[in-house]
């Protein structure tokens, strides 16, 4: 018998210790956070792509009456980046979130759905995607998705 132990590295940083290209990725998802319908949680959640071409995308939670129709931020993005640019690895995402008390102290970190989500687009690409979580007093960042679901389940479980 033996223990195995799953690592995950997470770089915690501040925001202006990002270069300008990643503060602005995670700006926008600061901004998106508008964009969230969630009248039942009022949990606003945004998030902004990039694609291997530079294109960038936003999303934010799309919340139903019938509860588990609801989106999240993270998926509505890669959705419509995957519906429209269906030949472009995901090379990096952010999210930020907002309360009714503004943006959220501490990072929030993607559902397990999305996480499968995630995964399943680094390895239809091959490529991993980076992941930085916003909070205002810290920053994560997660080099690849794969490290947030450790023993995940992918097409190469089946075989
Ligand atoms: N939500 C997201 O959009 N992303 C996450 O990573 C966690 C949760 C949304 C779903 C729902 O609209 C609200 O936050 C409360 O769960």
């Amino acid at each position: 018998m033996k223990e195995l132990t799953v690592k995950t590295n997470i770089t915690s940083c501040s925001l202006d210790e990002l270069d300008d290209k990643t503060q602005r990725l995670i700006n926008m998802a600061i901004k998106a956070t508008e964009n969230s319908y969630s009248p039942y949680s009022h949990f606003r959640v945004g998030a902004a792509l990039r694609l291997e071409n530079g294109t960038e995308i936003i999303g934010a939670n799309q919340e139903n009456a019938a509860f588990p129709v609801t989106l999240c931020a993270e998926r509505t993005a890669i959705f419509a980046a995957q519906a429209q640019h269906p030949d472009q690895p995901i090379t990096e995402i952010a999210i930020a979130a907002a309360n009714e008390n503004g943006l959220i102290e501490q990072p929030i970190s993607p559902c397990g759905s999305c996480r499968q989500v995630m995964i399943e687009i680094e390895q239809r690409y091959a490529k991993p995607m980076k992941v930085y979580l916003y909070g205002k007093q810290a920053v994560y960042i997660i080099n690849t998705a794969k490290d947030l679901l450790p023993l995940c389940f992918i097409d190469e479980s089946m075989k």
